[in-house]
């Protein structure tokens, strides 16, 4: 069964994340599906946007600790670039239709980091965020060691990207990640309703102006996301990573005490 649920209506192709017995958390096969579904609406003269959604209560867990674990080569290695975890970042970085973000309870992880590549993020009252790659051994992915701090200095950026702190929806958008808060009843349609909007706009011109807005970071972002990447598929092997992964399945707090 797929955990990537796919529709297009009414202008919108959604993206459904839907694997809400393990919290949304992102396989190897559901990245492949999302990029492969990115790079169809992009191909579609019928998507005027794009949605993004997870379940009630979880948008997603981010990835799959099991597959950290299993299969650290798909998520990184040599073959890094041809990676589904790299083909989905690029696919979202090169989507040049509107994506819109509702997010309803967790967002960990690549959960957050993906909303720095999204248009607009709408956020339930319940939403939690969170990039706790650090407390897991792991670096910060997808440009957030450089979109983070820029969004909202080093000091607050090191809260959430050194200690892992997650953070309210409400900080969320007062730090430039999120448009609004919502109820969680409403999030999912609201969004809908402004990636609907692009219905009634001039699709060239969108994506043009898209474009335009990404343009001068876009080379950055690559290099930065290039450079994340060769750490974080290094440090899955690592012996700080298997230790915190191992506390996560085990259901304990991590002991980093014997490492230096
Ligand atoms: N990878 C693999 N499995 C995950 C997962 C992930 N990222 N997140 C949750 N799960 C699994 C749990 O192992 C559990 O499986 P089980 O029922 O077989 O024991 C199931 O999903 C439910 O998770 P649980 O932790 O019991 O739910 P919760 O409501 O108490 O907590 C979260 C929800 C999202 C806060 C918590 O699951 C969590 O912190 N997940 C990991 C987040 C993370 O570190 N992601 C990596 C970021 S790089």
């Amino acid at each position: 069964m797929s955990h990537i649920k796919l529709a297009t209506l009414d202008g919108v192709a959604t993206i459904e994340i839907a694997r809400p017995e393990k919290k949304n958390a992102l396989t190897v096969a559901m990245y492949q599906a999302m990029a492969d579904a990115l790079r169809a609406a992009v191909a579609d003269p019928a998507v005027r946007a794009v949605l993004i959604t997870g379940q009630p209560g979880v948008f997603t867990s981010g990835n799959d600790i099991d597959d950290f674990m299993a299969r650290p080569s798909a998520i990184g290695g040599s073959e890094a670039k041809a990676s589904p975890v790299f083909q989905f970042m690029r696919a979202l970085l090169e989507c040049d239709k509107p994506v819109v973000a509702a997010v309803t309870g967790a967002a960990i992880g690549i959960g957050t980091t993906m909303l720095l590549h999204c248009d607009f993020v709408f956020v339930a009252d319940d939403a939690r965020l969170a990039m706790p790659f650090v407390s897991l051994g792991l670096v910060p992915e997808y440009a957030s060691s450089l979109l983070v701090p820029q969004l909202m200095g080093h000091r607050r950026a090191a809260e959430k990207l050194l200690l892992g702190d997650p953070f309210t929806p409400e900080q969320a958008v007062e730090c430039g990640i999120a448009n609004a808060v919502l109820p969680a009843a409403e999030v999912a349609s609201h969004a809908r309703r402004v990636a609907e909007r692009f219905n009634a706009l001039p699709p060239s011109a969108v994506r043009e102006a898209k474009r335009l807005m990404r343009a001068p970071q876009r080379e950055q972002v690559l290099r930065v996301i290039a450079e994340e990447g060769a750490l974080f598929t290094a440090r899955l092997r690592s012996p700080e990573a298997m230790e915190a992964f191992q506390a996560f399945f085990q259901k304990r707090a991590p002991d980093f005490s014997k490492f230096s």
